[in-house]
């Protein structure tokens, strides 16, 4: 929590997107007998599997049990997860007129997720804080119109350039749900959030300002200001300072960005959250280290550093190496 502020800490925060999740054998085990909705859906579950996962590991935050995706539900689409292919919303969102038949979304739908917080919260050491999330509008909007993962985001970007006003429609809605998603968390227990705006990177400045940034500010404007809110996007390096100007006061790097180059772009003003490549955890442990070192030379003790991947963890990831890196995070960085 200092470290989001900026101020000094005793040591560097680690903890990882993904740390829960197929690389731990416990998390396998349990998913052959409940499918991940049922998880996600199941206060309990959830808690179990936040909660194990930070013990394990040793990190200095835990991360509500969930996904992105559960506000399409309440938004009135179907959601399913298929095998080996991730995500699937069908039938998608293709033209500006089913934005006027989406439901009107009440945040109250997403109980469930409310319950795991403050199960979590109960569960935790109290030293530990606990980091709420959602998908930013973009994101979110991006699998209703594709029903899917995609590789050019094309009709994302045409429904946006067709249909500017059925787009900006569609934002909002999902801004406004995400608002009292967010709120809602928070109020349960979480002490942190992260809004992830993942495939934001496939949009140009000119894009990303006219198209995006007005609907995730509105969502940090309307949160606690006391409560530090992390914005993370994947392949940002060129969005940066915008995705700071829509708001939150730690920026998540990705793993294709410069962390150096970061700090002198927004260290004066947001602390900073990553970057290491997902893909080192694969490498033996002196590549590790040696990652690991020269990334801490590039931060070079500057206050406002929070520990991550620049991505989440892959499911072939040797938990032994998460161990690891986690450790000697600490190590290095103990002051
Ligand atoms: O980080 C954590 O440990 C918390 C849990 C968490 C999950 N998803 C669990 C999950 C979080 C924070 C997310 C966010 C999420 N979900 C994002 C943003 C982060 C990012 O990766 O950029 C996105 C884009 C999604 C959508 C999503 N959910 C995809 C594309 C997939 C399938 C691909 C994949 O990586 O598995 C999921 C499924 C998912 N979400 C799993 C987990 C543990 C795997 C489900 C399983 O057990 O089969």
């Amino acid at each position: 929590m200092r470290a989001c502020r900026r101020e000094p800490a005793a040591r560097t925060p680690i903890w990882l997107m993904r740390q829960a999740g197929r690389y731990m054998a416990e998390y396998r085990e349990l998913r052959s007998r409940v499918s991940f909705l049922e998880l996600c859906k199941s206060p309990d579950l959830a808690t179990q599997v936040t909660v194990e996962a930070r013990e394990k590991l040793g990190v200095d935050a835990a991360i509500l049990f969930s996904d992105i995706l559960t506000v399409v539900e309440p938004l009135g689409f179907k959601l399913e997860f298929t095998k080996g292919e991730g995500p699937s919303i069908d039938p998608p969102l293709r033209s500006p007129d089913g934005v006027d038949r989406l439901s009107r979304p009440d945040p109250a739908e997403l109980e469930y997720v409310y319950a795991a917080c403050r199960q979590i919260r109960q569960e935790l050491p109290p030293d530990i804080p606990l980091i709420g999330f959602a998908g930013a509008p973009f994101t979110i909007a991006s699998y209703l119109i594709e029903g899917g993962p995609s590789k050019s985001f094309e009709h994302t970007k045409l429904f946006m350039l067709n249909s500017p006003q059925a787009w900006h429609e569609l934002l909002g809605r999902i801004a406004d749900l995400t608002t009292g998603y967010l709120t809602r968390q928070i109020e349960a227990g979480c002490q942190a959030i992260q809004l992830f705006d993942s495939w934001v990177g496939c949009l140009s400045p000119e894009l990303y300002r006219e198209f995006v940034l007005p609907h995730s500010a509105r969502i940090f404007a309307s949160l606690p200001k006391q409560v530090p809110q992390i914005h993370f996007g994947r392949g940002t390096g060129q969005l940066l300072e915008l995705c700071h100007a829509a708001g939150g006061s730690v920026i998540g790097v990705d793993y294709m960005t410069s962390l150096e180059a970061a700090f002198e772009r927004l260290g004066e003003v947001a602390a900073l959250q990553g970057n290491l490549d997902p893909v080192v955890l694969l490498a033996d442990r002196k590549v590790i280290r040696q990652r690991l070192e020269l990334m801490l030379r590039q931060v070079g003790g500057r206050p406002g550093h929070i520990f991550n991947l620049g991505h989440g963890l892959l499911p072939t990831t040797p938990v032994d190496n998460v161990r690891f890196l986690v450790d000697e995070v600490h190590r290095l960085t103990s002051r």
